[in-house]
């Protein structure tokens, strides 16, 4: 397996030669092919040169420059640059600056030959930490990080987020669309680690413990914040989109049943055939929708004759539903307006549209 580290750099001078060199002797417990590359943004103190002569000494590492862009924009081109032009089989995503033990990658790398997608080197496992010197204001600022993650962005089971230390198997990243993820500094770890959970890699957490730097600072700036946060509400919103979609639709079905309801009413059709057939034409009107639009991006196993033939299926059924709720309510209370006879058979028909299709004839096919 070929494995690239992934480094970026932003004034790491300081650092980067002693990363690089420790980073070499824990190559030696691990049976792979370990390349480093480091993906500078033009650092004006000089991080690439230093980089370069490294270079000099071992041929596995490797130098991508660019223009400062954030972090984010540095791990997707670092990403893209380890599949595409080294073969990367995984990468590692680590900071320069030690606060990730090198020691500890060996023990990322075991969990991905024991066959995980997606290893965080996790500050918030139990056995994991932070530094102990981190005052109030740091605690509560990766805390609150990791909240809006989990509960606003809805990334639940995963406790350290936010993590910028991980291993992470091409499979996954080949499946994700960099410029999609619309994100430049550091809420990239967030929506990377998102993507994951929705192509189901399997993600597992290794406790570590994060070290304060002692060289060079911080490039987290509240312009990082400020897309953090709004990055997670962009996902929260995009999952319901679904299901927002799902309503509209509904709520157009119910439109063209009742009006076509009415009209074959007015024409003077029986109103036990005038049911039947407005729910059909509704049921009909709904499943084009959610099929160009709905569920248009929802990856189905089946192809679209087949797709076409559940769509049949769930609509009889659901025809049947609705239809006997009509029949059964106009036996039942005879004096009622037929319309609303027709409305209240809508609601248990759509709630088993809606079920049978997101589950059957558009269940996303699983890559594994
Ligand atoms: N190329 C490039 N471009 N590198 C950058 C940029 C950039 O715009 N911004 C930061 N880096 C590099 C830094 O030089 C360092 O090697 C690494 O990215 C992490 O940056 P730090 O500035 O040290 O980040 P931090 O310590 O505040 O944040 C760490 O913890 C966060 C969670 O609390 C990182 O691990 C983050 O990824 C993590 O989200
Ligand atoms: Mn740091």
């Amino acid at each position: 397996m070929k494995v690239v580290i992934i480094i970026p750099t932003y004034n790491e001078s300081g650092n980067i030669l002693q990363l690089v060199e420790k980073l070499q002797e824990t190559f030696q417990q691990i049976k792979h092919d370990m390349h480093i590359l480091v993906v500078d943004d033009k650092s004006p103190d000089g991080t690439a040169e230093v980089v370069k002569t490294l270079q000099t000494r071992f041929n596995n590492v490797h130098l991508l420059m660019g223009e400062k862009a954030g972090l984010g924009v540095a791990y997707s081109r670092g990403m893209t640059y380890a599949m595409q032009t080294l073969g990367a089989n995984a990468v590692f995503e680590m900071d320069a600056d030690f606060s990730h033990k090198p020691e500890d990658v060996p023990r990322l790398m075991a969990e991905i030959d024991k066959g995980a997608d997606f290893v965080i080197g996790s500050r918030y496992v139990p056995g994991g930490s932070i530094p102990m010197e981190w005052g109030f204001r740091r605690r509560m600022n990766s805390k609150f990080g990791n909240i809006v993650a989990r509960y606003l962005a809805g990334i639940y089971p995963v406790r350290d987020c936010t993590a910028g230390f991980r291993a992470i198997r091409t499979s996954i990243l080949q499946n994700i669309d960099f410029s999609e993820l619309g994100v430049k500094g550091y809420a990239f770890q967030v929506a990377l680690l998102h993507q994951a959970v929705v192509l189901k890699a399997k993600i597992v957490e290794i406790p570590v413990d994060f070290i304060d730097r002692t060289k060079g600072e911080s490039k987290l700036g509240i312009r990082d914040i400020i897309e953090f946060i709004l990055n997670a509400w962009w996902i929260r919103f995009n999952s319901l989109k679904t299901f927002l979609k799902f309503a509209v639709v509904g709520a157009s079905g119910v439109v063209v049943n009742l009006g076509f309801f009415t009209l074959f009413l007015m024409a003077g059709l029986n109103k036990y055939i005038a049911s039947p057939i407005a729910i059909e034409i509704s049921i009909i009107s709904n499943f084009l929708l959610n099929n160009f639009w709905t569920f248009r991006s929802r990856k189905t196993k089946d192809r679209i004759r087949i797709r076409g033939l559940k769509f049949n299926a769930v609509s009889f059924l659901a025809l049947g539903v609705s239809y006997g709720t009509f029949v059964a309510l106009s036996i039942f209370f005879p004096n009622v307006q037929p319309q609303l006879h027709q409305l209240v058979g809508i609601i248990p028909a759509t709630l088993l549209n809606y079920f049978l299709n997101s589950y059957w004839t558009f269940k996303e096919v699983d890559e594994d």
